[in-house]
């Protein structure tokens, strides 16, 4: 099985191809990544080049550049090349339709005239928009984006669609809750909560810190891809969630306590505009037709997470100081913005 992986250097897509290449060892992976401030190639330094696995430096959204990487063979596109952080989203949302929507768009076309066997759309539960304290989103709730980030992820998924119903693209989505674990970005909640704690800086709290997300570990959200990549059905949209509910404010106390630092790091600062005030997923189909179940508690996996960033300060303060960017430079010359 040749895969072609898009986002790899960036925390989830490293984290599946870990994944990948410990438990199915015979998938050969290519990665393409744009390496934007989100990708780092850090984050597989330990992986050897050529053979099983190959990473080329480029945009999704470039045809010409992707092109020959589909001519040399790909029988499963897993697509998590994106932007992904609402709050550069409300900053600026030009890259978030060029790599999001742009990106899927080019990724797909091609698909179609490669024959692709299977396309994996890594998409979110934020395309659902925000839910009141009651119920959960099925797969048939309508879309209801409200950040830039969750709408061009929205518009990608209906691309998705249009491309199985109009050409018979074999492409599945899928909509997964709040991932943490290794790698992730420390601009992202739970790893900005881990490393601000570690250095006892303050903890920014959006509003009242009672906004609910519905946290799944990063393992666990690949070994839901990987089912989604086995046994998923084309044309279907598949939840990826682990029944983890908990409001901000509670998350940062369970990782201080973790940590055993005081709560006195917590600082609440202004809110965010548009701020979903609640996700949580079903994840009935997922696990009732392809047999997925989450393997990790809430409390093991904050555990793992805690303890790897806790043995990984280097990579942490690396990416916090920015000098991470220095390390892919001399590796991969000029940087993508
Ligand atoms: P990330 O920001 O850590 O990584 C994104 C990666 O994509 C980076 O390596 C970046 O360099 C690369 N990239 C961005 N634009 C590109 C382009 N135009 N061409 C090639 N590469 C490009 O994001 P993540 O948290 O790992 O999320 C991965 C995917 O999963 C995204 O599609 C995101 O929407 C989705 N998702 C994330 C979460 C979450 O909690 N993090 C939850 C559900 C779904
Ligand atoms: P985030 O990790 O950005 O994920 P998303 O917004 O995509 O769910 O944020 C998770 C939650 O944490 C969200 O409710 C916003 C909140 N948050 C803060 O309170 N402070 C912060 O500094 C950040 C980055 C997020």
């Amino acid at each position: 099985m040749k895969l072609l992986v898009t986002g790899g250097m960036g925390f989830i897509g490293a984290n599946f191809i870990r994944y990948v290449r410990s438990k199915q060892p015979a998938w050969a992976v290519v990665n393409v990544d744009k390496l934007t401030y989100a990708g780092n190639p850090e984050n597989l330094a330990d992986l050897e080049e050529g053979g099983n696995y190959r990473f080329f430096r480029g945009d999704i959204a470039d045809y010409s550049f992707m092109e020959p990487i589909f001519q040399r063979g790909v029988d499963v596109v897993v697509n998590f090349a994106a932007e992904s952080h609402v709050d550069r989203s409300i900053q600026d949302a030009d890259p978030f339709v060029k790599s999001n929507i742009v990106g899927a768009q080019v990724l797909l076309e091609l698909a179609r005239r490669h024959a692709i066997k299977k396309f994996i759309q890594v998409s979110t539960d934020e395309v659902y928009g925000s839910l009141g304290a009651e119920g959960k989103f099925g797969e048939d709730a309508p879309l209801c984006p409200n950040s830039p980030y969750s709408a061009s992820k929205a518009a990608a998924d209906l691309l998705c669609r249009s491309f199985f119903k109009t050409y018979g693209v074999p492409v599945i989505v899928t909509r997964g809750a709040n991932n943490f674990g290794p790698y992730q970005f420390p601009e992202k909640f739970m790893a900005l909560i881990i490393t601000n704690a570690v250095e006892e800086q303050a903890i920014p709290v959006y509003g009242d810190g009672l906004n609910v997300r519905d946290w799944i570990y990063v393992e666990d959200h690949c070994r839901a891809l990987e089912a989604v990549l086995l046994k998923g059905q084309a044309g279907e949209i598949y939840n990826i969630g682990a029944d983890n509910e908990l409001s901000n404010l509670d998350l940062v106390r369970q990782i201080l306590n973790e940590l055993n630092k005081p709560d006195a790091v917590i600082k609440f600062v202004q809110d965010r505009p548009g701020h979903d005030r609640r996700y949580a997923v079903q994840s009935a189909k997922i696990k009732q037709l392809l047999r997925w179940r989450p393997v990790y508690s809430f409390r093991e996996a904050l555990k793992l997470t805690v303890n790897w960033y806790l043995a990984h300060p280097d990579w942490w303060k690396r990416v916090k100081s920015g000098s991470y960017r220095q390390y892919y430079q001399e590796w991969y010359g000029g940087l993508a913005k």
